[in-house]
């Protein structure tokens, strides 16, 4: 298991509200290196709502029909953007913003809410992202019960 999982299910407490968890999941996230916005966007219908995050304001609302975070909830899987740039569709919360990953967080094969983090930098996220993403998704997917 990853460090940073075990930080997680050590920081986390399944009697406590969702809103506090995700809080300070994000600030764990936000100790990952070259990253400019992490945070959750939960799925609620249509839509995905902004969540905790730690970074620049962000936008509120993404349909699912829309950007990196809509694509990663319809399709129930991560998806890595090398470059913002060349993703048609991205939508840009931030000028900063290089390459992007988001992980979606299922419980019962239903997706729940995503994982967003941005990079400063271009190709930042690779496989092993993937892998931790993934891995702290299913400590997190229980919590949407
Ligand atoms: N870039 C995302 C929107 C959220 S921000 O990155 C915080 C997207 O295209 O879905």
């Amino acid at each position: 298991m990853e460090l940073l999982t075990e930080q997680l299910i050590s920081l986390i407490d399944k009697d406590l509200p969702l809103v506090t968890n995700l809080s300070n999941a994000s600030a764990l996230l936000n100790t990952l290196e070259d990253i400019n916005w992490c945070g959750f966007y939960l799925k609620d219908g249509d839509n995905l709502y902004l969540g905790p995050f730690q970074g620049d304001v962000a936008c509120t609302v993404i349909p699912l029909s829309k950007g990196v975070c809509g694509k990663a909830a319809r399709d129930a899987k991560t998806v890595i953007v090398p470059n913002v740039n060349e993703f048609p569709g991205h939508i840009a919360c931030s000028s900063l913003s290089k390459s992007e990953i988001v992980t979606p967080i299922i419980l019962n094969n239903e997706v729940k809410a995503v994982i967003d983090i941005d990079a400063p930098i271009y190709n930042r996220f690779n496989e092993s992202d993937k892998k931790l993403l993934e891995e702290l998704a299913s400590v997190l997917a229980p919590l949407f019960k």
